[in-house]
């Protein structure tokens, strides 16, 4: 299948997963509107390898809008985000939060796939600043249609998009903080960090640490819409 194939069945298959969530609704007009433009995007040059833009899904009215890094190998060529292995943890931090995931609305801070290509394999690369910043407007649309009580970066990229500045996750972990528009945040590491820990023991604690974050955070958004 030819690469634009794969992103015009990738929009369908959004669009169509979006609309059964969620009928109808002006709201639901301006996202669609809003995808099909990130479809295009322009604005940095990662779109140029990228397979397609890979943009946020869920429910419109959801309590809690969770935001990545970027999408990586799989999701570039699924076009959804997180359900590559680090979406598989992800979802299973979730679980044990007691967060059901197609509640939540799910993005990233970067839009499309960057990688260096090492033979056949494409490796991640992690976005620089400049990339950070071109991508930002698309997060601040999301978040500004989905007004949700509580956003969440996974990750050091997302909470820069987020702040507009370079912050310690370690610094910010485990309590709230305000982003300029008002609105809530909270920050905790992204699942892939989790993923390459090597050492076993310190991965089943800082794994516990996650779902203890998450935890926190679902009631959180619980008591902000009660
Ligand atoms: N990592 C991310 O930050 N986002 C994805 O969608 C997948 C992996």
């Amino acid at each position: 299948m030819s690469e634009q194939a794969i992103a015009d069945r990738g929009l369908a298959d959004a669009l169509g997963a979006e609309r059964a969530l969620q009928p109808g609704g002006n709201l639901r007009r301006a996202w669609e509107e809003l995808l099909a433009e990130a479809r295009r995007c322009t604005r940095c040059h990662l779109y140029k390898c990228a397979t397609q833009t890979v943009f946020g899904e869920g429910p419109l009215n959801a309590r809690i809008l969770f935001i990545g890094e970027q999408p990586g190998d799989q999701e570039d060529l699924a076009g959804r985000p997180f359900v590559g292995p680090a979406g598989q943890l992800f979802d299973q931090a979730l679980e044990k939060a007691g967060i059901d995931r197609a509640e939540t609305y799910v993005t990233n801070a970067v839009k499309h796939f960057k990688f260096v290509q090492r033979g056949k394999k494409r490796i991640h690369d992690k976005p620089n600043a400049g990339e950070i910043t071109a991508c930002r407007w698309w997060q601040e649309q999301e978040r500004a249609l989905v007004k949700p009580p509580v956003t969440v970066a996974l990750g050091a990229t997302a909470a820069r998009s987020l702040f507009g500045k370079v912050v310690t996750i370690g610094k910010l972990r485990g309590a709230p903080h305000q982003l300029a528009d008002g609105s809530e945040c909270w920050v905790t590491v992204h699942p892939s960090f989790l993923l390459r820990m090597p050492d076993e023991v310190r991965r089943r604690e800082e794994r516990a640490r996650f779902v203890e974050d998450l935890i926190l955070i679902r009631k959180r958004a619980a008591r902000l819409v009660a």
